[in-house]
């Protein structure tokens, strides 16, 4: 049987000496990109984010975080350079989540239910008709907010595992959603691409967030959930 894929829970949150640990965790080009942050908690949570997802890939591997060296697929999708081990990153506000496995592509996507976007004229112009219908529950905007995020995640992490981004299109990845408020994808209407793949929602740990994991095999493997250790080890 294979190992359970792992999803870890990331706070972004650290500063003062923490965070200059953490900074030193990165390479040349990722210390880079965090200097091109205009906003300083921008620049924050990208360390934060590429720290944490080293240190806990770096457990798994026994290779030092520092010492990982990562490589972009061909649609930039970044893995291992050296070790097998599936992995995928998400990040929203002050959370992100990573997703390790090592028998299985994965994706992850996880979003703050945030009141401003126009979640309907969205839906309508991205989301398929079913996908729409489904969304809307009359007189209960908080549940379409979440329903919407739902699909949105959903889509997003389903994009991720196939390392192929917006060479997927949003059509391409049809969903169906249950009366529990639950989206799977619709096999049966589905491409080679997106058939073979399962969903799992996330038990995102702050009230007020949605997340997916996509993986690439049967959905009856194991899950487990973990939160990174604020501090480097
Ligand atoms: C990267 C991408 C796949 C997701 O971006 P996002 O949701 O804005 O950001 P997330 O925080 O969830 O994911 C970012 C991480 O995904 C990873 N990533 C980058 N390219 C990827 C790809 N092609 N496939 C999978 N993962 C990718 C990286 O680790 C990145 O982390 P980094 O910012 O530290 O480099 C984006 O390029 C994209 O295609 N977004 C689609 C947006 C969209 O229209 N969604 C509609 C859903 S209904």
């Amino acid at each position: 049987m294979s190992a359970p894929i792992e999803v870890w829970w990331i706070p972004l949150d650290a500063d003062g000496a923490v965070l200059e640990r953490k900074s030193k965790l990165l390479d040349v080009s990722e210390k880079e990109r965090a200097a091109r942050f205009v906003h300083e908690h921008h620049a924050r949570r990208f360390v934060c984010a590429r720290a944490g997802l080293r240190e806990i890939l770096a457990a798994r591997t026994g290779v030092l975080p520092g010492d990982l060296r990562f490589e972009n697929g061909p649609h930039g999708k970044p893995r291992l350079a050296g070790p097998c081990l599936f992995f995928n990153l998400s990040h929203s506000g002050d959370l992100a989540a990573a997703a390790i496995s090592e028998s299985s592509e994965v994706g992850i996507d996880v979003e703050e239910v945030r009141e401003s976007p126009d979640v309907e004229s969205i839906a309508e112009r991205f989301f398929l008709p079913g996908e729409v219908t489904w969304m809307r529950q009359p007189g209960c905007g908080v549940e379409s907010r979440r329903r919407f995020f739902a699909l949105w995640t959903a889509k997003e992490a389903v994009m991720k595992a196939t390392g192929l981004g917006f060479h997927l299109s949003l059509s391409g990845i049809p969903l169906v959603g249950s009366e529990e408020g639950l989206v799977h994808i619709d096999r049966t209407a589905a491409g080679p691409e997106v058939a073979p793949l399962s969903l799992v929602r996330l038990p995102v740990p702050r009230a007020g967030w949605e997340g997916h994991l996509a993986m690439t095999r049967d959905g009856t493997g194991e899950v487990v959930f973990r939160t990174s250790a604020a501090k480097p080890t």
